[in-house]
């Protein structure tokens, strides 16, 4: 079945500026075979009304045929490189709510903060609305097997999509470095998993050679697929609040896909008429993963200052050398917008912040919150700005590291002591009315 996305043409552009070669949509590339440069997805055909648009992206809502109830296939016309609906398998990605949250906010030091709380998704992270995109590429470039290395957000999803798609999944981690939640997703969605003694950084490095050898494709954030999925994170933010755009919108910082997508969404959101101005992009990266806020600090300019041993408890970002840090530079830039790190005991607190707000998150997600608190404290962002801050995880990606700071016995990967600022004990009771009755008064 055709995907009405109108005349739109597809191609793959290298991402440098320099360079701009151009590449079939179905070309398999991760990298610009002339300069090495990263690649994009770019469309070229009749402009949309954006009007129309905005009223067919909400009618579909109402809509219950699989593609419609995808909250990332709904924005189709804005990632128009599928042609035909048969390559599309969808767990209803996307479809996640923008939340208030006045304790965070007051924690933070704004008026007011909304999270976009990706870990609503079928996974648990923002990883399944790139997932889904990226593995209809797979499908309709007919592979068979798929691979990935990662901090356990990109395989928990890969492994679901491909299992939903009938597809061989190779799933690559750093051993006894990933939350436990997020091994077992794997496992359960029936991926091949190959736990190896290596960083993040050094694993990628290994399975690009491994890809190139045995045919496998390759589903991590430099897929450009992968990034036209993250876009809608941005459509469906903007479309929750009818198109107003926020004044900020601030999140956590890895290999540095996310603010890429988010970037790229929100300038052809623009170009296509659904907003008239960027929100400003803030990054926020854990204290010793930070290779992108010193690189920032310092100018961005010379060589890319990669982090050979990073380290936080904030998992799901603990890398040092960010593949996508080229695109990230360009849309920070772009919007206006920043970087900043955060300490352990920031994230932590900040995160016990965000949960009392009944909400709650992975540390990685935390990140923004305690990143703003410093943004605000530093007069960057206005005690009376409108922020969006993306939460990028589910507060059940990671228990071992709630209850160890509930209970005092969380350590930094220094060995320090993480204080248990605004630690919630259980309290072990006899099983005696009375006594019970006169402790909780
Ligand atoms: N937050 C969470 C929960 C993540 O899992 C990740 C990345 C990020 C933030 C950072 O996003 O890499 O686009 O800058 N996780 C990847 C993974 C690396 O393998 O799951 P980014």
């Amino acid at each position: 079945m055709a995907l009405a996305t109108q005349s739109a043409v597809a191609e793959l552009v290298c991402f440098e500026s320099s360079c701009r070669a151009r590449y079939a949509i179905t070309d398999v590339l991760y990298n610009c075979p002339k300069c090495g440069g990263l690649m994009e997805a770019t469309y070229t055909g009749d402009a949309h009304d954006p009007v129309k648009l905005k009223r067919l992206f909400r009618e579909r809502r109402m809509d219950n045929s699989p593609v419609n109830q995808s909250g990332v296939w709904r924005y189709r016309e804005l990632l128009p490189f599928i042609e035909d609906e048969r390559h599309i398998v969808t767990l209803r990605e996307g479809n996640t709510p923008l939340l208030d949250a006045p304790i965070a906010a007051k924690y933070g030091g704004l008026d007011e903060v909304a999270f976009k709380h990706q870990g609503y998704n079928p996974t648990g992270s923002f990883k399944d609305n790139g997932m889904v995109t990226g593995m209809a590429q797979a499908r309709r470039l007919g592979m068979k097997r798929v691979a990935c290395v990662s901090t356990g957000n990109t395989s928990a999803s890969m492994a679901a999509y491909a299992a939903a798609a009938g597809m061989e999944a190779l799933v690559f981690l750093p051993n006894g470095k990933i939350a436990f939640s997020k091994l077992a997703q794997a496992l359960e969605y029936g991926a091949k998993t190959l736990q190896v003694e290596a960083n993040f950084d050094e694993i990628l490095a290994l399975v690009r050679t491994l890809a190139d050898r045995l045919g496998i494709y390759l589903l991590n954030s430099m897929n450009p697929f992968r990034v036209e999925g993250q876009k809608t994170i941005m459509f469906e933010m903007l479309d929750q609040r009818d198109w107003k755009v926020p004044d900020w919108v601030v999140l956590p910082g890895g290999n540095l896909g996310n603010v890429s997508a988010f970037g790229k969404g929100l300038r052809e959101a623009k170009a296509a008429g659904l907003i008239d101005k960027l929100p400003r992009l803030a990054v926020i990266q854990a204290e010793h993963s930070a290779p992108f806020e010193a690189f920032w600090k310092a100018g961005a300019t010379g060589e890319f200052p990669a982090v050979r041993q990073p380290e936080t408890l904030a998992t799901a970002i603990r890398i040092g050398d960010p593949v996508s840090w080229p695109k990230a530079l360009h849309e920070v830039r772009t919007s206006g917008g920043t970087v900043e790190k955060v300490t352990e005991q920031e994230i932590a607190d900040a995160k016990a912040q965000i949960g009392l707000c009944g909400i709650g998150c992975e540390p990685a997600s935390a990140a923004t919150l305690a990143g703003i608190r410093n943004l605000v404290a530093q007069g960057v962002i206005d005690r009376g700005a409108d922020v969006v801050a993306v939460l990028t995880g589910n507060v059940m990606k990671d228990p071992d590291y709630i209850y160890k700071y509930h209970t005092g016995h969380l350590e930094a990967p220094d060995g320090a002591a993480i204080v248990s600022t605004f630690g919630n004990q259980a309290m072990v009771v006899p099983n005696d009315a009375d006594k019970i009755a006169a402790l909780l008064g």
